[in-house]
């Protein structure tokens, strides 16, 4: 074994490529670490996803297993940047949501233990009726329940991705900007590499090497809109189940970010455009939900956006994976994070930490 620090290249630079970069840091304080991407904190790029989040954090894992411990890890995170970094564009904001369900039929519930995992984490409290019908209230004959999540957080995307990658050049982690058809390309350039870390998000399916082909977008609409001027003290989600086509939220985005409002779920949809009558349901939509709002005709609109999300069949791929063509160095792959990536992005990174770790041990090119 040679007394060298590991070489660490990282493959995408959206939240799940900056945060993996940053968690090696910590583990690896020497060693050099290169983040390679074609897009970086700043641009927008439908092939780029993390500028369109919402964000908040607000699980919806109900596993029993990674998942659920990736949103754990990151709640921590979140809590300790908030108090320690004020300027990473995150904040503490309770949820109110409305679901047009019973609880069983929400896809909520994790199986095995029949609870809600995050139950006092996220601090679960029920909605009273009066503040169930100050967001709009339940149709006639529709089952349904309100919670409040008193504890959850608010992310600026535009800040905090700026954020991770200040953080990366002040720790010395280099950035590289450059597309690469597969990853024996950017093996090649960079051979001093000992360990690849994967996180590309959808990007992917024009990677030559290994095309998973079980990764497909699930397509995100939403409005962008100025701030009224009493501030909404918290954040608003609708929805007959955790995860639905029809979700309607609202999400005041902290320092100076307005508010976002959405949304949409079109799985398989890689269309780039924003379809203008699904803006205006939208619009109407959170409307109702959040009064505060104002009128759907009055809102002063800032941008139309839509992402994609990096959906994958079998769910977030956090796993190590070695092949001969790039000459015994493993890669880690980090990605498929779907509509999860910021709030399970500090657990899969540690994750991804732990795959590197064993793939050191087991001696990878050392
Ligand atoms: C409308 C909407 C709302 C959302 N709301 C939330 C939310 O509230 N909470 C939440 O946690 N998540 C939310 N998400 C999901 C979140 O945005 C994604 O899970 C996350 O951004 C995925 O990040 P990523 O780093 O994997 O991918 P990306 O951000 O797409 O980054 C991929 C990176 O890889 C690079 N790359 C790809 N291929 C190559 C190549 N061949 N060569 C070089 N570089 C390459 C790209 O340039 C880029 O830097 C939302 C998403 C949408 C669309
Ligand atoms: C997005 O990526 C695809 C696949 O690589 C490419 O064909 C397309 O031109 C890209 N779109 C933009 C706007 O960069
Ligand atoms: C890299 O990750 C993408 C998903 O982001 C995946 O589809 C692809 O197969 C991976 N590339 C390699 C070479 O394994």
């Amino acid at each position: 074994m040679s007394s060298q620090p590991p070489t660490f290249l990282v493959l995408g630079a959206g939240v799940i490529g900056l945060t993996s970069a940053l968690s090696l840091r910590d583990q690896y304080p020497s060693s050099p670490i290169t983040i390679l991407a074609t897009h970086f904190p700043g641009d927008r790029s439908i092939n780029y996803t993390s500028p369109w989040a919402g964000a908040n954090w607000c699980s919806f894992a109900h596993d029993n297993g990674p998942l659920e411990s990736y949103d754990r890890t990151t709640f921590h995170k979140f809590s300790e940047i908030v108090d320690k970094y004020p300027e990473a564009g995150i904040r503490r904001m309770p949820i109110w949501a409305v679901f047009e369900a019973r609880l069983e039929e929400t896809g909520i519930l994790t199986e095995e233990t029949g609870k809600v995992w995050y139950e006092e984490l996220a601090g679960l409290r029920d909605l009273t009726e009066e503040e169930v019908a100050s967001c709009g209230g339940l149709e006639e004959g529709v089952e349904g329940f309100g919670w409040a999540y008193e504890k959850a957080f608010t992310v600026n995307t535009q800040v905090y991705l700026n954020w991770l990658q200040n953080r990366a050049l002040s720790k010395g982690i280099n950035t590289v900007r450059r597309t690469y058809p597969s990853i024996k390309a950017a093996l090649l350039d960079f051979p001093s590499t000992t360990l690849l870390v994967n996180a590309t998000g959808l990007g992917s399916l024009t990677l030559e090497d290994v095309k998973d082909t079980t990764m497909y977008p699930t397509r995100g609409q939403t409005v962008l809109v100025s701030e009224p001027k009493v501030p909404i003290p918290r954040m608003y989600i609708r929805s007959p189940g955790r995860l639905d086509p029809t979700t309607t939220y609202v999400f005041p985005r902290p320092f100076g970010g307005g508010v976002i409002l959405g949304g949409s779920r079109q799985e398989g949809d890689w269309s780039a455009e924003p379809d203008m009558q699904l803006a205006k349901e939208i619009m109407e939509r959170c409307c109702k939900l959040c009064p505060a709002l104002g009128r759907p005709e009055d809102l002063q609109i800032v941008s139309h956006n839509v992402g994609l999300r990096p959906s994958r069949k079998e769910g977030t791929r956090v796993e190590r994976e070695k092949k001969s063509e790039w000459g015994g160095v493993s890669v880690v792959h980090c990605y498929g994070h779907s509509g999860a990536g910021y709030q399970s992005s500090w657990g899969s990174a540690e994750r991804v930490v732990e795959l590197v770790g064993k793939a050191l041990e087991a001696g990878v090119k050392l």
